[in-house]
């Protein structure tokens, strides 16, 4: 079936097709419970949150940042993939989403050295390690992120270890509750950025220094998903193309060269952002403005690639798809003001869109 527009063609990675290439991009809701059986858990904000994206006819929905241990969390109230209670509960989300034909998605992640930070509602500051909610910070080197953030932890290489083991186990865990995407956290100057970028990384071991020893850990943590993630499902890797830094930082040259490596480790997809990683750095946004590094990954790599950041018009999301810049858009924000946009983008440019048999009416 060909649809007039290209933000309507079906799309197909590995054994999955996603029934269009309009996406929501993975955003913290820093909405669960802090303490208890429940810490981690999505619960009833989570659920309207998620499902009226899905009923709005979005194609894939990336749940957000979850973490894969309580350490990983950037605030007390995200959301964790690190028991089994946190499985039950997200199966009901990934089970409605698959009842409108919206394929559930779901980001892993661990903060390292932006952990610990209140929602960004109260303010966002970091929580000292020894208040009641805060906790001490992990990272590839104890740099902090500003002056106001606790000095992490240097990680030991048992350290690097385990979290390696803890991406896995929370891959296992995502195919339990029933995801058919897994999304890498490689972004946002979050851990695996920490690593990637000399302007966090300082270690002078197998992990720091050249090109090969700062991506080592993001290979070693795709490996490690892969294994565990079927043959016959996608994996998305979230990459900041740029850190935006004039020295010292991560390049986008060095993105296209990632890029290659993460196909051969079994990546698909990579969704190309930018920035979080240095503090302090102008980014000169505006509507599309990470498109270009998109749409180099796309030129310059075998990866299928994703487009985000400030994407928000049905025009403007349908030629990038038609230049070739990007095989989806992710869009965030802009879910969040209209939970029906893929709706409102098929009306605008003649595509077809699930559309719940109870509002059949409103065709
Ligand atoms: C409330 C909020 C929460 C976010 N949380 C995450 C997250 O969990 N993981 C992530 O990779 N990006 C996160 N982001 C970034 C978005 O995924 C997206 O890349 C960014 O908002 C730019 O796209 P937009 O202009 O369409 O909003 C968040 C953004 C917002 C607004």
């Amino acid at each position: 079936m060909s649809a007039a527009s290209a933000l309507f063609e079906p799309y197909t990675l590995r054994s999955l097709t996603v029934p269009n290439r309009v996406w929501m991009a993975p955003m913290c809701q820093y909405s669960a419970e802090v303490f208890g059986p429940n810490a981690g858990v999505v619960n009833d904000w989570h659920f309207a949150h998620y499902t009226a994206r899905a009923t709005g006819g979005t194609g894939l929905i990336l749940v957000e940042a979850t973490a894969v241990s309580p350490e990983g969390r950037i605030s007390p109230a995200d959301l964790g993939i690190w028991n089994d209670t946190q499985v039950a509960a997200l199966r009901r989300i990934t089970a409605f989403l698959e009842s409108q034909g919206t394929v559930p998605g779901i980001q892993i992640a661990h903060a390292g050295r932006k952990a610990s930070t209140d929602r960004p509602w109260l303010g966002g500051a970091p929580l000292k390690p020894d208040s009641e909610e805060g906790w001490q910070p992990l990272a590839p080197s104890p740099v902090a992120w500003d002056e106001k953030h606790t000095v992490p932890t240097e990680l030991t290489i048992d350290q690097i270890r385990e979290i390696v083991g803890q991406f896995a186990a929370a891959a296992r865990r995502a195919l339990d509750a029933g995801f058919k995407v897994v999304e890498i956290h490689g972004a946002h100057g979050y851990l695996i950025g920490q690593f990637l970028s000399p302007h966090s990384n300082r270690r002078t071991d197998e992990y720091g220094g050249s090109f090969e020893n700062r991506v080592r850990f993001a290979l070693e943590v795709t490996d490690a998903v892969r294994a565990v993630w079927p043959d016959e499902l996608p994996l998305f890797f979230r990459i900041s193309a740029t850190d935006w830094l004039e020295d010292g930082g991560w390049t986008a040259d060095e993105t296209v060269r990632l890029a290659a490596l993460l196909k051969e480790h079994g990546v698909d997809l990579l969704d190309v952002s930018t920035g979080g990683n240095a503090s302090g750095v102008r980014i000169p946004t505006g509507p599309g403005y990470q498109v270009p590094f998109a749409a180099r990954v796309h030129d310059e790599s075998p990866l299928a690639v994703a487009a985000v950041g400030m994407i928000t018009e049905p025009e403007q999301a349908e030629k990038i798809l038609a230049n070739g810049e990007a095989d989806a858009v992710l869009l965030g924000r802009e879910l969040l003001r209209d939970p029906s946009w893929a709706r409102r983008a098929a009306r605008e440019l003649g595509g077809e869109v699930h559309v719940p048999d109870q509002y059949h009416r409103s065709v």
